[in-house]
């Protein structure tokens, strides 16, 4: 597959995803190359909505730049929909994020929402989580402690992200070599690891639509 292609496929799962959107809708937004198609669709129908969470400082310049209004999560409460891409998705529509190192935000939004459409070029489809190397979100000091606990626990190799900070002012594991059969498990272990923020495993609260580009798009 080329790279034009696979763009294609993640522009024509970013604008399925208009599809959800409802009059008056504040939409939580994701982060990243099929999210930034979801953007450019959501600014033509900009007007009919009533503005956007957003996941990143990346997709927030991207929403405003379009002159979409971007909220406070504090300010709005729970959201009816977050649409958002992923680095995996498995046939439960429980995802590998964080490619991009927003996973942070993405799962507080997802979480905040009643729905989440994930959107996704059909390469992201895959038997079990685990071929993408999985991010894990670190508190800077605790970044050898918990790559020690996490080989530890579970044999997978835990890569520095050198030079990448969060927007949350954090650091990036990327643990490599990990067949993921126990998803919810793996996410709740990981999660009790002093220092760590969050874990790019959305399995706890899976994708409740996948959206996975095509001419057409399927909606699963
Ligand atoms: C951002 O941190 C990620 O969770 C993205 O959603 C993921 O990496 C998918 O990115 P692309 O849409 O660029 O493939």
């Amino acid at each position: 597959m080329t790279i034009v292609s696979q763009n294609e496929h993640k522009r024509l799962a970013g604008e399925k995803a208009i599809d959800f959107v409802e009059d008056g809708m504040i939409v939580g937004v994701g982060t990243g190359s099929t999210v930034a198609y979801f953007i450019d669709a959501l600014a033509r129908i900009k007007d009919r909505i009533a503005g956007a969470v957003s996941s990143s400082e990346q997709s927030t310049e991207r929403l405003r730049r379009h002159g979409i209004e971007v909220m406070d999560l504090n300010a709005t409460g729970s959201l009816s929909l977050y649409v958002d891409g992923a680095d995996e998705c498995d046939p439960h529509k429980r995802l590998i994020k964080g490619g991009g190192a927003a996973l942070t935000r993405e799962k507080i939004i997802a979480e905040a929402s009643r729905k989440f459409v994930c959107i996704i070029d059909p390469i992201k489809q895959v038997p079990v989580l685990g071929k993408f190397p999985l991010p894990v979100e670190v508190v800077p000091m605790a970044r050898s402690l918990v790559a020690r606990e996490i080989l530890a626990m579970t044999g997978g190799q835990p890569v520095w992200r050198d030079g990448v900070t969060t927007d949350n002012g954090n650091w990036i594991l990327d643990v490599h070599n990990l067949s993921i059969v126990d998803p919810v498990g793996l996410e709740r272990e990981l999660n009790q690891i002093p220092g760590v923020v969050s874990v790019g495993l959305f399995a706890r609260r899976p994708a409740d639509v996948v959206i996975i580009g095509g001419e057409p798009p399927q909606v699963l």
